[in-house]
């Protein structure tokens, strides 16, 4: 079962998460009533918020997916690979990228420059975290969630070594679980 001792605190509670998607919601419902809207979710972690995310959407929308790797296990190589691609041919159209965190932003740069070098009409990003104290690429979202401190963090679709995904929640993990590892 999954520990809730490894968690250290909570960050962002079910409730505030049912906020944060209902406020996110209803400005996208806004900004794009007139657009041909796909969201794009980046797997894995991305799909759990755009699972809560789209159903808070009034407009007409599609939704599509992508997976990238990670950068050669170094977060300043900046080399990012696609695992797959999106199914959607993104010409002409408005583009909402539904990412779990904003973190360095080297991900989310490389996949915006890629979607827009295929002619979308647009291109924005949506995160439900920023942790703005590690930007280091060129990148802010349209859309946030919420700001969080530089923390190594859990549930709501983040994961670490691929566990945790699971919880309802967003919580900070506890060092005992990666310190010494
Ligand atoms: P970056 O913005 O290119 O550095 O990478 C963002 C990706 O790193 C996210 O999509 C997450 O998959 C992962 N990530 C960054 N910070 C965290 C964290 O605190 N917990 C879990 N995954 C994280
Ligand atoms: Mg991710």
């Amino acid at each position: 079962m999954i520990g809730y001792e490894d968690v250290e605190r909570v960050l962002v509670s079910e409730a505030e998460i049912d906020e944060i998607c209902t406020r996110l919601g209803k400005q996208i419902s806004e900004d794009y009533k007139d657009k041909k809207l796909l969201l794009v979710s980046v797997l894995k972690g991305g799909v759990v918020f755009l699972a809560d995310l789209m159903r808070k959407i009034t407009c007409d929308c599609e939704i599509d997916f992508m997976s990238v790797s990670s950068y050669s296990g170094t977060k300043t190589t900046g080399v990012v690979k696609f695992k797959k691609d999106m199914d959607v041919d993104p010409e002409g159209r408005d583009i909402l990228i539904v990412e779990d965190i904003l973190d360095s932003g080297i991900t989310l740069s490389y996949l915006k420059k890629v979607i827009l070098d295929r002619n979308a009409a647009s291109v924005k990003v949506c995160a439900f975290l920023d942790k703005p104290s590690n930007r280091v690429a060129d990148i802010e979202a349209e859309y946030t969630g919420k700001q969080i401190p530089d923390e190594f963090v859990i549930g709501y679709g983040l994961d670490y070594n691929e566990k945790y995904r699971n919880l309802p929640f967003v919580g900070v993990l506890a060092e005992k679980v990666y310190v010494g590892k």
